[in-house]
């Protein structure tokens, strides 16, 4: 437990300029992983709706699914801040609504919770109830009918209004904030105009950290994103040994005498 990441440690981060680096995981073995490759914020995000579940869009996972990847993810993080998503509909009808999702993302695991767009009160009362959260603007893909696709934020002056909505957040006790696909100068603009670590993702270089989805940057994802990159091609990797696989089976060369008992 001594080296163990908690939402005050990721402040310290931002503060001394110590970049946080931060992924999704849904599942016992890429926890693992991400944790001994010395990850410092797992997120289990509702983006598991697109990369597990074949949704087009996050909007139909439900609280369950992500208390239920959350707690297996737990099982492989020693290190991480494990935060888990409040998926779409677990927190906009109403605040006690929000804390209470938020206590059974906790109970299932998580030791901190995010949410998408500006619920300030939302973010208030589940800090209240000793629950660190975290805010998430610019593109929010749980508004991706609202937005008309996955489409840049914070263009123009609805840039500035971002910035204060970032104030906000950080004055109802927000950790974090996580900045998706806005332009770089604004995510400077915003981490500039705060003092809580700035999460980006297509968001430029000047955030305090970097989230990245699991199966982007492992190539896994069918899009190569231009605000990602496919660090290794793992599709074509897991297809091709399938298919060694299939054709061993087939023409009778696996399993030999050496993978008999
Ligand atoms: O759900 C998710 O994976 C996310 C990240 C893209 C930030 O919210």
């Amino acid at each position: 437990m001594a080296d163990m990441i908690t939402a005050p440690s990721l402040k310290k981060m931002r503060d001394a300029g110590k970049k946080i680096v931060c992924l999704t995981a849904y599942d016992y073995p890429s926890a693992l992983i991400a944790d001994a490759a010395g990850v410092d914020l797992v997120l289990v995000g509702d983006s598991l709706g697109t990369t597990i579940q074949g949704h087009e869009t996050t909007l139909p996972v439900d609280l369950e699914d992500v208390c239920y990847h959350t707690s297996i993810v737990r099982r492989g993080i020693k290190r991480a801040l494990l935060v888990a998503d409040l998926p779409f509909g677990s927190y906009n009808v109403s605040v006690e609504q929000a804390v209470e999702s938020s206590i059974l993302l906790m109970k299932a695991g998580a030791s901190a919770v995010k949410l998408e767009s500006d619920y300030t009160e939302a973010i208030s009362a589940i800090t209240k109830a000793g629950i660190p959260v975290m805010g998430h603007l610019g593109y929010t893909p749980q508004s991706f009918y609202r937005f008309g696709g996955a489409k840049i934020q914070g263009k123009g002056d609805s840039g500035s209004a971002l910035i204060e909505i970032a104030k906000e957040l950080e004055s109802a006790g927000a950790f974090g904030i996580v900045l998706e696909l806005i332009p770089a100068d604004l995510a400077k603009r915003i981490t500039n105009a705060i003092s809580i670590p700035t999460i980006g993702i297509g968001a430029g270089i000047e955030c305090s950290g970097e989230i990245q989805v699991w199966h982007d940057i492992l190539g896994i994802s069918e899009t190569p994103f231009r605000h990602t990159k496919f660090f290794m091609n793992g599709r074509d990797l897991m297809s091709q040994a399938v298919q060694q696989y299939v054709d061993s089976v087939r023409q009778g060369s696996f399993p030999g005498p050496e993978n008999s008992v």
